[in-house]
């Protein structure tokens, strides 16, 4: 499988935080954010990785990560102009990803704690065509949100709805196919003005192709002042599970 992390978006929720920076610099406890999505990838048995980039500072964030060579990952990068969504930002791998099964992380989304190697491994040999990983939250209207019928099955998902059918979200983790770049051109916009994930994986719901396990672990992301504390403690009380990436400055790349 390849990856793809997405660290673009304007981060205005962070404001002024990420007025002058790109919030996947952010620190997260004792690394960038950005290690965070790619640490989970690695997790996964992924080397191949796209990094969807856009807002401020995005050579920082190549200044940074340069080839992943030192995180014995192979990076390559895509900008995202304008803030156009999750599904639009993934629209732009098509080339890269090319005929192959592959996973996306949001850029600020934090897993602890449960590897993640066993779903992708179910996924990619699997029958699904597409895949998220669900999470219950005590605060389901910031996220897309899930809607269960009687047995528990996903029938459907909303983007940040006034009135959350439950409380379990799809969290910034998807497995995909190639055929979600067909399914993408598809898209129109929200009312927000973007090309929503949540719409890709409704196109998976009907004849059962989604595969949408609970999370077991621990989960944050870092899109808000609180959730970027949150997740800080979760980084901090999860540091002895160990991290792929090391938060050590990388030595610099010979000119
Ligand atoms: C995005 C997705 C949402 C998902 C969330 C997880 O929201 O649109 O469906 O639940 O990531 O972090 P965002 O917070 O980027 O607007």
């Amino acid at each position: 499988m390849k990856g793809l992390v997405l660290a673009g978006g304007t981060a205005s929720r962070l404001f002024p935080l990420t007025i002058v920076t790109n919030k996947h610099l952010l620190p997260i406890y004792d690394r960038p954010m950005i290690y965070y999505p790619l640490d989970t990838l690695a997790g996964m048995g992924i080397r191949e990785v796209m990094v969807v980039v856009g807002g401020k500072s995005v050579g920082d964030i190549v200044e940074l990560l340069g080839d992943g060579r030192h995180f014995a990952l192979d990076l390559t990068y895509r900008y995202q102009r304008g803030a156009l969504g999750i599904a639009h930002a993934i629209g732009l791998a098509r080339d890269f990803i090319g005929n192959e099964a592959f996973c996306v992380v949001l850029g600020d989304n934090i897993l602890r704690g449960d590897p993640l190697a066993p779903v992708a491994r179910e996924f990619e040999d699997g029958h699904y065509r597409a895949g998220t990983l669900l999470y219950r939250v005590p605060d389901p209207e910031r996220f897309g949100v899930a809607e269960l019928d009687a047995q528990g099955n996903v029938v459907g998902f909303e983007e940040k709805p006034e009135q959350p059918k439950s409380d379990l979200i799809p969290i910034g983790v998807y497995f995909l196919r190639p055929d979600a770049f067909d399914v993408i051109e598809g898209l129109a916009p929200s009312g927000r003005g973007e090309f929503e994930i949540t719409d890709v994986l409704n196109h998976y719901i009907p004849g059962g192709g989604l595969f949408a396990p609970v999370y077991q672990g621990q989960w944050a992301d870092a899109g808000t002042v609180p959730s970027l504390v949150t997740a800080a403690e979760l980084a901090q009380r999860d540091d002895r599970a160990g991290h792929l990436l090391p938060p050590v400055e990388r030595p610099r790349d010979p000119a």
